[in-house]
């Protein structure tokens, strides 16, 4: 991937020094440009104490425009005006966002006579000082961008401050900015504490109350030393809009949980929500896991043009109260396995946030207890679902059946007031949504009383689309369920014949009362698939339906490569100069699932890194037979000719095609699947 490529290529650059840098930095000759990685093998020192100075003790909150519109023309005075009128206007001012944000190419690319940086005219015809009091103005405050090398990370070729350090943020100050992000891009191989820490004493010597924002991508493993040096740092390289970008994100932030408190956090980037890459569904994840990660929540939508839903997920007070708990502690993960995630935030009153976070392409029950996330014995507890905004109680069980790529956000708290509400039920479902038109499809639900109280006169219901058909075999009612039990009822689901493979939703309902009368309802959204039975004989995965696919950059391609963003933008599939007519074309991480139905055998294709890329690829491919991994390949890269792989996938029902980063994080890894096919 072009774009990748130039990035990378971009942060290896180091240059020699000029005499008037190493003057300013107090050096005496060229940093070494191996340095990243003489860090990287220093032995981890104690953090350090916070910045002393009162900024920050929450994580911050506001809206940077980088992440809707980059470097193009819509980034100007106007969008930064809108912006601060709609955090008014639209209640997120009083839900706590607060900064307004200019990321790169608000300047000119030179500088004036004297040194001194200039605003981009066109963008911001009035400067940065009359944008600044324009936010002023509303009661919100004003950040700005710059790089800690001699220029910005855009191509265009921005100034940076490395050298001027004490003048630009002197002129930060004049100008009236709230929060400085500064960026790692050509740093000159220069060592990176010494330049994150140069800026600080710039910064304090204006005497302004700045925060400041380390982006130097966790690089030098910033959580290590960067405590008394900026408010918060980057951990990990730049999100995009998408699920890949995002669950990877949060996989390096989670670990580093004990380095985040008041005056130092993680940064695992800014919010994607609202961009179009991803469902509200995932966007809720995306929210709700910066949320417990005590993530700065920095909007990266344009609000001007966002739906209601993007607000409504923007502007949760409940899951916002998770990131600014006063307390400033990072969630920290208790349970991972299968990519049913529990993560658990510790409160200042004592509660816990508890993130229920399925990794998954399908339902699955994620469960824990109120002692497992740290809370204190108890006959019985408060779980309030931070998304429904329902209080429950709950006798120490805290578990959901969980949609795929969804998170349940609750809160627990061992408190006097649970019995006044009734108690929490957890919905379950088992058997296979997975249906062939025409067929009865036979599935069981269930209502488990999770409470300290009993849930009386129970009632489960099971919905589909209006013309299929679905019919309870047992009881769907109740008369009392005691903590602990379960109302199992089981259905047939029919679909009717020739309906269109594709995702159809099925709701299960729970309705019931508490002992003092209270009705109390539970919904459990679910995902059918009406799927085509496979063909007999063998056939090209290229040329057969899919059930659900991810791609690491655009879409997965059919019989050609990956290409770029676009859909059908591949090239013919290419592995060391063999084309295959036939095959996948993707880009880690990626995964294609095929519904088998039990009645396959054997999965084969000439697995390698397409040669549209440079040097950079390296993924490793994996296939999998329902939950086994059936066959992998070590990792591959684009020095290598292509491998064969193949597996005995007898038995499953789904097939699925993995192509990971191959361990190096992900850069230009375009995977080819030659002449994949399936038999049958
Ligand atoms: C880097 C940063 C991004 C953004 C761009 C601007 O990539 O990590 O967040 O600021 O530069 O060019």
């Amino acid at each position: 991937m072009r774009h990748l490529l130039t990035r990378t290529t971009r942060r290896r650059v180091v240059g020699a020094l000029t005499a008037g840098l190493l003057g300013t930095l107090g050096l005496t000759g060229p940093a070494p440009a191996a340095h990243a990685e003489a860090t990287a093998q220093a032995p981890a020192a104690p953090a350090a104490p916070a910045l002393d100075d009162g900024l920050a003790l929450t994580p911050p909150m506001g809206f940077n425009n980088w992440n809707s519109t980059h470097c193009r023309a819509e980034f100007n005075e106007e969008m930064v005006k809108g912006i601060a009128d709609i955090f008014v206007e639209k209640g997120l001012k009083d839900a706590g966002y607060q900064y307004v944000n200019l990321d790169d190419c608000w300047a000119l690319p030179a500088r004036d006579a004297n040194g001194k940086l200039v605003p981009d005219p066109v963008r911001f015809p009035g400067g940065i000082k009359a944008v600044a009091d324009y936010v002023h103005a509303r009661g919100l405050k004003l950040g700005i961008y710059t790089s800690a090398g001699t220029k910005t990370c855009n191509s265009a070729g921005f100034p940076g401050a490395l050298g001027h350090e004490y003048s630009d943020a002197q002129q930060f100050a004049d100008w009236g900015v709230d929060y400085l992000k500064y960026d790692n891009c050509n740093n000159q191989g220069m060592d990176a504490k010494l330049r994150y820490t140069t800026m600080r004493d710039a910064l304090k010597a204006t005497g302004r109350p700045i925060v400041y924002s380390i982006c130097e991508w966790g690089e030098n493993k910033p959580w290590e030393w960067a405590a008394d040096v900026g408010h918060l740092w980057r951990t990990t390289g730049d999100i995009s809009d998408n699920w890949g970008s995002m669950l990877s994100i949060m996989k390096q932030n989670l670990p580093l949980a004990q380095y985040a408190g008041p005056g130092q956090w993680n940064d695992p980037d800014m919010l994607e929500v609202g961009n179009g890459g991803m469902t509200d569904n995932e966007y809720r994840t995306h929210f709700s896991m910066w949320s417990i990660m005590a993530a700065p929540l920095l909007i990266g939508s344009d609000l001007r043009s966002v739906s209601e839903e993007t607000f409504d997920i923007l502007g949760n007070r409940e899951v916002i109260a998770v990131d600014q708990d006063p307390l400033g502690k990072q969630g920290a993960v208790v349970s991972s396995e299968g990519g049913r995630w529990v993560v658990a935030k510790e409160m200042k009153d004592g509660s816990r946030a508890v993130a229920l976070f399925n990794e998954t392409g399908s339902a699955q029950r994620i469960a824990t207890t109120a002692g497992a996330v740290g809370l204190p014995e108890a006959d019985a507890y408060t779980l309030r679902d931070l998304w429904q905004h329902k209080s429950y109680n709950t006798a120490g069980t805290i578990s959901a059946t969980v949609p795929a790529r969804g998170t349940v956000l609750l809160r627990v708290s061992a408190d006097d007031k649970w019995a006044k509400n009734p108690p929490a039920v957890e919905l379950g479902l088992e058997g296979s949504t997975l249906i062939e038109a025409g067929k009865a499809a036979a599935l069981t639900t269930s209502v488990t009383d999770l409470g300290r109280t009993p849930a009386k006169r129970v009632s489960a219901s099971l919905g589909g689309p209006a013309d299929w058909t679905v019919k309870a075999n047992s009881p769907t009612t109740a008369g009392v369920l005691p903590t602990g039990r379960a109302l199992r009822t089981k259905w047939t689901v029919t679909a009717p014949a020739g309906t269109p493979p594709g995702s159809y939703e099925l709701t299960l309902k729970a309705s019931y009362r508490s002992p003092s009368g209270t009705r109390a309802e539970s919904v459990l959204p679910l995902t059918a698939s009406v799927v085509v039975a496979p063909p007999s004989g063998t056939s090209y995965l290229g040329d057969l339906p899919w059930l659900s696919t991810t791609n690491g950059w655009g879409p997965v391609e059919r019989n050609t490569s990956n290409g770029e963003s676009a859909a059908g933008d591949g090239n013919p599939l290419t592995i060391n100069d063999v084309v295959y007519a036939k095959g996948l074309g993707v880009h880690a991480e990626s995964s294609i699932e095929y519904y088998t139905g039990k009645a396959c055998e054997t999965v084969t294709a000439q697995v390698g890194v397409d040669d549209e890329e440079g040097s950079e690829g390296s993924v490793a491919f994996e296939i999998w037979a329902d939950g086994t991994k059936a066959a992998s390949t070590g990792v591959l890269t684009n020095a290598q000719a292509a491998q064969a792989l193949s597996a005995d996938v007898t038995g499953a029902q789904v097939v699925r095609l993995v192509t990971t980063d191959g361990g190096d994080g992900i850069t230009s890894d375009h995977g080819d699947w030659g002449d994949a096919r399936l038999t049958c």
